[in-house]
């Protein structure tokens, strides 16, 4: 059945929120989950390579060991978007979250744009953890003596510091094979359909957590007090490049190691007490880990003198300072664990957005043709392992990682305009959780969300205004694949601009939103 083509102009085309309804999966989803295991879910989808790898790199680069603060400051931007997270997603409890709110409160444009900025926040996230990820298995493997060659291990661009500490960036290096390799292996686990279970991700997060308490735990006493002096390094004259600036500009890159708790919102639809238990998942799981991360950013600050922090797997290397060497060996493990994880979270949540693009004729079809057995969207998880893959080999994690956080930041900021416009354009809606203190929260959810961007973009156009063009110009690249994407294909095949409903979901058998968090057992 089809309810013909919406009103209202092309471009800003919304869906309504009862055709969201109806196209959500059918199987409804038991209220299950108590404050704890949305605490310990969230935790499992946040710690991965920002805290094993961009602490370092933050320190090294922007704010030596008042890295400690910038947690706090990208702590509290992400504590608002989480609240209007949790609005939205308790008001309409559908798949493909963000991109799906944006739909029905801001139209199609603005759908489009969200679906696009998620592939920085999901694919090119996944990108990003496998560089901390090959970092890891290297700094293993070469502990037993096993070297893989530079041009294998390392990314075809590199950032490199010049005289001044300030990163540029260069081409015509190796490639980064191990990273890649790592995520086609996740690929080929999400093709047949292995998703985590809760009890997976209880001993996933047992293990992460378990080597960053081990970490700060045999770390104090090898801490140097003097490498906290001094604590806020002077500033050199460079935007970001220490001094309060470089709080700001370290915050903008470990944001990133923040990237994954908004899942918790889209379990607003399992859990037992929506009011009272998603405030807690979501502020219970952030504050938790903004109090391991700056324990762990105190601990690998006074262990290792911040300038020596700008490595592929700095944790790894504190660890071989303190030269106790199955200790070395057990935490390097365990965060290699830990980021198999957070890859295969992340991959799997970009074929899921695509999914949900192409079922709304958004993107081609093959994004939406499922396996006929493993019941998994194959061809588009083949095809998207293969560009993260290729992602992974090419770009270092400094660039990486500095576009996830753009792209992640400015989702947040649409996130939090749609709990303001849905308010008022459906003020009727029940509601089981709604974002405290009025519109003070989703404004300054978006206040932060610019205190996110702003280091990032003036970072980005100083580069560019002294010759280093590489991150202008992958930017400016990626947006423009993405509007020639819609100019192409998304405007003439939207399938709500021709008044269709969306392509039939009669295979997929797991409901969308328990495979994202895996908290449910499809078969129970
Ligand atoms: N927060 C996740 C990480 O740090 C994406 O790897």
């Amino acid at each position: 059945m089809s309810a013909g083509r919406p009103p209202g102009p092309r471009l800003f085309i919304k869906k309504s929120i009862d055709q969201v309804m109806r196209e959500a999966s059918s199987h409804s989803l038991k209220r299950t989950l108590g404050p704890i295991n949305l605490v310990l879910f969230g935790i499992g989808c946040i710690i991965g390579a920002g805290i094993y790898v961009m602490t370092g790199n933050a320190a090294a680069t922007y704010a030596g060991p008042a890295v400690m603060l910038s947690f706090v400051v990208a702590g509290i931007a992400c504590a608002f978007a989480g609240l209007c997270y949790a609005e939205l997603a308790s008001t309409m409890p559908v798949a493909g979250s963000a991109y799906t709110y944006a739909y029905t409160t801001q139209g199609e444009l603005m759908a489009w744009t969200m679906g696009w900025l998620l592939v920085l926040e999901y694919g090119i996230a996944a990108s990003t953890v496998a560089a901390g990820w090959s970092g890891n298995v290297i700094s293993l493997l070469h502990q037993y003596g096993v070297d893989i060659p530079a041009q294998f291990s390392t990314s075809y661009i590199q950032a490199i510091p010049d005289a001044n500490g300030v990163l540029t960036f260069s081409g015509g290096h190796g490639l980064n094979l191990v990273a890649a390799a790592g995520i086609l292996a996740v690929t080929l686990l999400l093709v047949v359909g292995v998703s985590e279970s809760a009890t997976v991700n209880n001993i996933v997060v047992f293990i992460k957590v378990g080597v960053l308490l081990a970490f700060i735990g045999m770390g104090v006493a090898y801490i140097n007090v003097d490498n906290y002096t001094p604590f806020i390094p002077e500033n050199t004259g460079n935007f970001g490049t220490y001094g309060v600036s470089g709080i700001f500009r370290a915050a903008s890159v470990i944001f990133f190691a923040y990237v994954g708790f908004e899942a918790v919102s889209t379990a607003a639809a399992e859990a037992k007490n929506p009011q009272r238990d998603m405030p807690i998942g979501i502020l219970g799981s952030l504050f938790v880990c903004t109090l391991i991360y700056m324990a762990v950013a105190a601990v690998l600050t006074g262990i290792v003198p911040y300038k020596e922090l700008g490595v592929p797997a700095p944790i790894a290397l504190a660890t071989d300072r303190m030269g106790v060497e199955w200790f070395a060996v057990a935490i390097k493990v365990g965060a290699i664990a830990g980021l198999t994880s957070v890859m295969l979270i992340l991959t799997y949540g970009q074929t899921r957005v695509f999914y949900a693009m192409a079922r709304d004729g958004l993107l081609p079809k093959a994004f939406a043709k499922l396996h006929t057995k493993f019941r998994t969207p194959w061809v588009g998880t083949l095809i998207l392992g293969i560009l993260i893959a290729v992602v992974a080999s090419l770009l270092p994690i400094q660039i990486l990682g500095d576009m996830v956080s753009l792209g992640t930041a400015v989702a947040f900021a649409i996130v939090c305009i749609s709990v303001m416009s849905l308010r008022k354009s459906r003020p009727d809606l029940p509601r089981p959780f709604r974002a405290p203190w009025g519109s003070v929260t989703p404004i300054l959810g978006v206040v932060f969300a610019i205190v996110m961007i702003a280091p990032l973009v003036i970072d980005i156009y100083n580069k560019a205004m002294k010759g280093d063009t590489i991150p202008a110009m992958l930017l400016g690249s990626y947006i423009a694949i993405g509007a020639l994407i819609y100019l192409f294909y998304g405007l003439w095949n939207s399938r709500l601009a021709k008044g269709l409903d969306v392509l039939e979901d009669t295979t997929m058998t797991t409901p969308l939103q328990a495979g994202a968090h895996g908290l449910e057992d499809p078969k129970s």
